[in-house]
This record gives structure tokens, sequence and C-alpha cells, in this order.
């Protein structure tokens, strides 16, 4: 199966990648800024294809879909990993700091599922698996706009898989604490506070993302919360 895998160049995208390759996908690496990290990433996949663009802007989304279809072939899944985070103040937030978080949250997830349905509706079957977060699920103060992008993530993902079926499957991965080499205080209080007692590994989101993609059709409009019991707390 033909995936493409946005933001793959580094993190969870990059282990998304890698563990879909070694599973026997054929995947597409897109990066946006990450050139030299999407390369590495391409060679750890059997040289899989890389594929640059800003998702913030819905031409580079047509352009980056039209590359994919010539140099791939069309899409027959595809994963929006690619976002932003940031932190402010609901008070001091700015209609650029918002617009910052939405262009790409969740605007571009709404337009790379439109061009990538349109691949996947002529090929008559396809996969689509959004990540969201568990701030898109659980109030976080001090990340009201990215929180909001990520409940629309969520909606879309029902929303779309309604809109999609029965051709497409639309399912979200929703990610609790998954921590690299960057544990702030924060961040360590948020793990503290998951059941399981430790960080989420970027494997297990993986592990999420294959099980959407190889699951029963009937499964469409689900979102797997990959927490740690986080969200139960
Ligand atoms: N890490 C966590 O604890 C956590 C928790 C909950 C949810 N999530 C979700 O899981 C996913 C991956 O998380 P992560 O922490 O691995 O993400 P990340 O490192 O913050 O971002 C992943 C990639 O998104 C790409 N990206 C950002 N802006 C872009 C733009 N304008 N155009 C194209 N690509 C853009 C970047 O690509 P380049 O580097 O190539 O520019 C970046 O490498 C995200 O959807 C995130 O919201 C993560």
């Amino acid at each position: 199966m033909r995936v493409l895998i946005t933001g793959a160049a580094k993190r969870i995208g990059r282990v998304i990648a890698i563990e879909l390759a070694k599973r026997g996908f054929e995947v597409a690496i897109h990066y946006n800024q990450s050139r030299a990290e999407a390369e590495h990433v391409s060679q750890a996949c059997n040289g899989a294809p890389i594929f640059q663009a800003d998702l913030s802007k819905v031409e580079e989304i047509r352009r980056l879909f039209s590359d994919v279809r010539q140099r791939f072939g069309p899409v027959e899944a595809l994963v929006n990993n690619a976002a932003r985070f940031t932190r402010f103040d609901p008070l001091q937030i700015t209609e650029a700091d918002w617009d910052f978080i939405h262009s790409v949250n969740l605007k571009a997830t709404f337009f790379c599922c439109q061009e990538g349905a349109r691949q996947m509706q002529e090929a008559g079957a396809g996969r689509i698996v959004n990540i969201s977060s568990l701030g898109g699920i659980r109030p976080w103060a001090e990340h009201a706009h990215y929180c909001a992008s990520k409940a629309g993530v969520i909606m879309l993902t029902k929303a779309l898989a309604k809109a999609f079926a029965p051709v497409i499957t639309v399912n979200s991965v929703a990610p609790g604490v998954i921590s690299f080499n960057d544990v702030d205080a924060r961040t360590q209080a948020m793990i503290d506070a998951t059941p399981m007692h430790r960080s989420g590994k970027p494997e297990e989101i993986a592990e999420a993302v294959h099980f959407f993609l190889t699951a029963p059709d009937f499964i469409t409009g689900q979102i797997l919360t990959v927490d740690g019991g986080l969200s139960e707390r």
C-alpha cells in the first residue's frame, strides 16, 4: 500500500514512516524545513521518495499531491501528522498566533484529506489517519488555541468518515505525552500524572496508525487515544 506521511522527517512522523516501511508499506516522506533529516528517513525506508511543501498554504498542498501522484503514484493511504504547537495565555494571543496553529493543524489537515481522498476515490479504496492529540479531548488552559485545532481534527475525522464512506476510512490517533529529549517541568508533571507512569514511545503511535491502516473497513470515524490512561484522570 502506498502511504504518504506528512511531517515525517523527525520525531513521531519519522518513526511512523520507518515502522510502516518495515511492515512492507511503500512510504512517501513529506517535510517542510527538515530536508537533511528527511533524507535520513528516506535511507531508513529503502530510499523512499521525499517531498517538500509548506502545508500552511493550500496551493502548496495541491502541488504536493500532484508531485506525489507523478513521482510515487496515487496515494492509497495518508497519515496527517504534521502540526505546530505553541503556548500562550489566551488573553494575550494574537490573530497571527491563532492562524499560525490553525493553518497547519486544522486547515492543512482538511485540505490534505481532500486531496488524498480525490486520489483514493479514483482507486476505489483508501485509508486516512489523522494525528490529533489528548489536547483535543482534554482542556489545557495555556493551549486553548492548540486544543481547539485538535478538537477540530477529531470532528473533521468523524465528519469525513461519513462523507468518504464507503470508499475511504478516516480515523484518528490521539497521542498523550510522547517525549523525546525535551522533557521540561510541565511535561514531567504530565508524565507523573500518567497512570502508566511513563511517556509514550513514538513506536506506540506508529502501532496505532498501523492498526487503522490494516483494520477492517467497518472501523471508521474512530479516535484511538494512546496516552497511558492520562485521559481517564
Ligand atoms: N509529541 C507529543 O507529545 C504529542 C502529543 C500529542 C499530539 N502530538 C501530535 O503528534 C504529531 C507529531 O508530533 P511531533 O511532536 O512529532 O511533531 P513536531 O515535531 O512538533 O512536528 C512534526 C513536523 O510537522 C512539520 N510541520 C510543521 N509546520 C509545517 C508546515 N507549515 N508545513 C509542513 N510541515 C510542517 C515539521 O516539518 P519540518 O521539520 O520538515 O519543517 C515537523 O517536523 C503532531 O500532529 C502532534 O500535534 C504529539
